[in-house]
């Protein structure tokens, strides 16, 4: 059991390293990827912008649970400068990554936010490995239809069709792009979506038929109040539902988190996974993962005290 807006533990006492993470269930085993932001938090001076508070990449943290509770660590899966690429040097950016699994070629498909310290690269990188806890290889960075790419997710459908999202248009819009068949790369089939909305931290899944949808407004490292959606196709038309989050300390700034990931449950439920960021020490921004039922066609998160797994 884990107690919500604190640091997680990991199964051996140090703490969890997965900020902006998320899920993948292969094999019975629950996988969590998230960036590892251990290293100590600076002020970085941006020539034509406000100052930043940012960690050196130091990688991507993995776990595995069978009980999504107890997380065994599987060690830092993609490092920073571990290859010859630029975008994976420490003073780079490196966040949001997601892992997806393709099936046909038993590969695990790492799909990551690429930026410069200024933020103005905006690119989706690849990193490919045959194993889950890797070492995964990068392949480098696109910009989907060469258009920015930040906060990044990336989500698989019933039919094994698996999709980037990403905020684009310096944020005001969310583009959804179809993966190619081996989710290296990215197809042609793309949609732009709540057009002028300025949302980030995007996070999709299916359940009870409809896809459901969480993100945030666009204030950095600071809260603000969530927005979700539902719809009957990925593409839309998507119904706007306000914030979800109920009860709690401040559920009108979304209990001071910002959504990265959601995950429909074998018990039928919806768990979205939230960073609690603390600007002043990035490496301790605390988890809050909390569960709905979405049975009802309604979108509401209930605070929990503590996360305890399925019911
Ligand atoms: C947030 C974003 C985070 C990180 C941060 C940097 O808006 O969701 O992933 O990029 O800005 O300030």
């Amino acid at each position: 059991m884990h107690t919500n807006k604190t640091l997680w533990k990991d199964v051996q006492g140090n703490p969890i390293q997965a900020h902006g993470g998320g899920l993948l269930h292969v094999d019975g085993v629950w996988y969590w990827y998230g960036e590892d932001k251990s290293g100590p938090t600076r002020r970085y001076e941006r020539p034509d912008g406000d100052p930043i508070v940012r960690v050196d990449v130091v990688g991507v943290g993995g776990y595995r649970s069978t009980d999504l509770v107890n997380w065994e660590p599987m060690g830092v899966v993609l490092k920073a400068k571990e290859a010859a690429y630029y975008d994976l040097c420490p003073t780079q950016v490196m966040e949001r990554p997601k892992v997806i699994f393709h099936k046909a070629s038993g590969t695990f498909v790492m799909w990551l936010h690429i930026d410069r310290p200024d933020y103005k690269l905006a690119g989706a990188g690849v990193a490919i490995s045959d194993k889950p806890e890797g070492p995964f290889t990068y392949m480098g960075s696109i910009r989907p239809q060469g258009r920015d790419s930040r906060d990044q997710t990336v989500f698989v459908d019933d039919d094994g069709a698996a999709y980037h999202i990403c905020s684009t248009d310096m944020n005001a819009t969310t583009l959804v792009t179809r993966l190619s068949g081996d989710y290296r790369s990215l197809s042609a089939e793309s949609k732009s979506l709540f057009i002028d909305r300025y949302m980030e931290a995007h996070a999709i899944t299916k359940s009870h038929g409809k896809y459901w949808y969480i993100a945030s407004g666009c204030t950095g490292w600071d809260p603000n109040p969530a927005r979700s959606a539902v719809a009957d196709s990925i593409w839309g038309p998507w119904e706007e539902l306000g914030n979800p989050c109920r009860g709690g300390d401040q559920p009108e700034m979304t209990w001071s988190t910002q959504s990265t990931f959601m995950q429909a449950l074998p018990d039928d439920r919806v768990l979205v996974m939230f960073d609690r960021w603390k600007r002043e020490a990035l490496g301790e921004s605390a988890y809050v993962w909390v569960a709905a039922d979405v049975s009802a066609g309604k979108f509401e998160l209930s605070w929990q005290d503590v996360w305890s797994g399925f019911k």
